[in-house]
C-alpha cells in the first residue's frame, strides 16, 4: 500500500513509518514540524535503509492535501498529526481545536476529493472521561473529558464516526491509546519532548541523563496499592504495529475503535523502579502534590484488539525501560 502518515516526524509516527517500510509498504509523511524533527528522516533511513517521501507542511494547507493526493497514489492514511500537551491545552483551547479538530476536517475533505477513505486516527484513552469504570471497554460511551485536548479527540472521533454514517464507502479505525513509552531498539529513535517534558518517561530518562535534577511525583495519597497513579504503559513499537495491522481491516466499511494497551496497570513508582532495575542508574525523586486533572488509576481491556486485529502488545516494562534508556542515552539531548 502507499501510506501517508500525518505526523510522522513525531514520536509515534516514525516509529510507525519504520513498520510500515519493513513490511514493504510505501510511506509519504507529511509534518509541519512544530513537535517533530527532520532528522527523523535520517535515523528512519539508517534502520530501514529506505526513505519515505518527506512534504514539510500543514494538514491544514488544503491547496498543498489536494498536490499531495494527485501526486502520490494514496490508499490510506494514518493520522498522528495534532498537537497533545494536556496543560497547554487548557492554556490555548482555540489552538487545539484548530490543529486536532479544524485540522482532521480539512484532511478527510481532501481525502474525499480524491476518492481516499481508509483512515487510521490517533485517539486517546482519554476520551473515556474522569467516570467510566475500569478497564475501559470499547463499547463504554465516551465521557466527561477533562482537557481541550481530551475533547479535541472526542469531537474527531463523533465527527469520523457521523461522515462513515453518511457515506458508507468511508472505513475508519479510531486507536485509542493508553501509555506509549520506551524507543525502537537501535536508539535512533526515540520520543524528543520540546522544554520540560510532560510525561512521566522522557522525564524519568532525562533526570538519568543527567538533564534534569529530579522527578517529582505528582502524589502519593491515591486509592492505589503504593498511593501513586497506575496507568496502562506499553511499548511504542508495538504500538505502531497495531497501526498496521489497522490498515488490515480497512477493505470493510464503517467504524471499528480498539484500545491499544497492555491491559495491566503499572504504579509511578513501579515504573521508577523498573528503570533503576533495568538501567542501574538511581533516579533521585520526591513526592509532591497530586496533579490537576490526573486519574488514580485506569488500563485497558485489550481483548478486542487481539480478537479482531490479531495484535497484542508483547514487549514487556523490561524492554520499555531498556530502549528508552537506550535511546536517551544515545542521544542525550535528542535530536538536536
Ligand atoms: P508528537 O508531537 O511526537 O507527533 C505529532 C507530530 O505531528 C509532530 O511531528 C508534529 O510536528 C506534527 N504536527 C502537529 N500538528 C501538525 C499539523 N497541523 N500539520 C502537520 N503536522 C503536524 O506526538 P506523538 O506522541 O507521536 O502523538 C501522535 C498522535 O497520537 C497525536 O495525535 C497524539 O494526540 C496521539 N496520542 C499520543 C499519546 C502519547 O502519549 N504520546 C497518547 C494518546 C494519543
Ligand atoms: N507523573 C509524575 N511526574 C511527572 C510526570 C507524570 O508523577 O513528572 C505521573 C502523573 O501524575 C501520572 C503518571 O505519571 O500519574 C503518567 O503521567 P503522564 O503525563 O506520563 O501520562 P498521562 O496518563 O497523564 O497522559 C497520557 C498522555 C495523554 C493521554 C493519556 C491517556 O499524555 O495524551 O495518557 O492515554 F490522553
Amino acid at each position: 500500500m502507499q501510506v501517508l502518515v500525518t505526523g510522522g516526524a513525531g514520536y509515534i509516527g516514525s516509529h510507525t513509518v519504520v513498520e510500515l517500510l519493513a513490511a514493504g509498504h510505501r510511506v509519504v509523511v507529511i509534518d509541519n514540524l512544530c513537535n517533530g524533527s527532520p532528522e527523523v528522516l535520517n535515523r528512519i533511513h539508517a534502520i530501514t535503509g529506505q526513505q519515505p517521501v518527506f512534504i514539510e507542511g500543514d494538514i491544514r494547507d488544503r491547496v498543498l492535501l489536494d498536490r499531495l493526493f494527485a501526486e502520490h497514489g494514496i490508499d490510506a492514511v494514518i493520522h498522528f498529526a495534532g498537537l497533545k500537551a494536556v496543560g497547554e491545552s487548557v492554556a490555548c483551547p482555540l489552538t487545539y481545536y484548530e490543529n486536532n479538530l479544524y485540522g482532521s476536517m480539512v484532511l478527510c475533505r481532501a481525502m474525499a476529493a480524491a476518492g481516499v477513505r481508509r483512515l487510521v486516527f490517533s485517539s486517546s484513552a482519554t476520551v473515556y472521561g474522569e467516570e467510566a469504570a475500569v478497564p475501559y471497554v470499547e463499547s463504554m460511551p465516551r465521557g466527561m473529558t477533562s482537557s481541550p485536548y481530551g475533547t479535541s479527540k472526542a469531537m474527531v472521533e463523533k465527527v469520523l464516526e457521523d461522515l462513515c454514517a453518511a457515506d458508507q464507502r468511508w472505513s475508519v479505525a479510531l486507536m485509542r491509546y493508553f501509555n506509549p513509552i520506551g524507543a525502537h531498539p537501535s536508539g535512533l529513535i526515540g520520543e524528543d519532548p520540546r522544554g520540560i517534558p510532560n510525561n512521566l518517561m522522557p522525564y524519568i530518562s532525562q533526570v538519568a541523563v543527567g538533564r534534569l535534577p529530579e522527578l517529582s511525583i505528582y502524589g502519593n495519597d491515591y486509592p492505589t496499592a503504593d498511593g501513586t497513579c497506575e496507568r496502562d504503559y506499553l511499548h511504542v513499537v508495538d504500538l505502531a504495529v497495531g497501526h498496521l495491522k489497522a490498515l488490515q481491516i480497512l477493505d470493510a466499511p464503517g467504524v471499528k475503535t480498539y484500545n491499544l494497551g497492555m491491559g495491566q496497570s503499572v504504579s509511578v513508582l513501579a515504573l521508577v523502579n523498573a528503570f533503576i532495575q533495568v538501567t542501574g542508574v538511581e533516579i533521585p525523586y520526591r513526592f509532591v502534590s497530586r496533579r490537576n486533572g490526573d486519574l488514580a488509576a485506569f488500563w485497558a481491556d485489550a481483548g478486542k484488539a487481539h480478537q479482531e486485529l490479531g495484535w497484542r502488545a508483547e514487549r514487556g516494562l523490561e524492554a520499555m525501560m531498556a530502549d528508552t534508556w537506550r535511546w536517551q542515552s544515545k542521544n542525550p539531548g535528542g535530536y538536536r
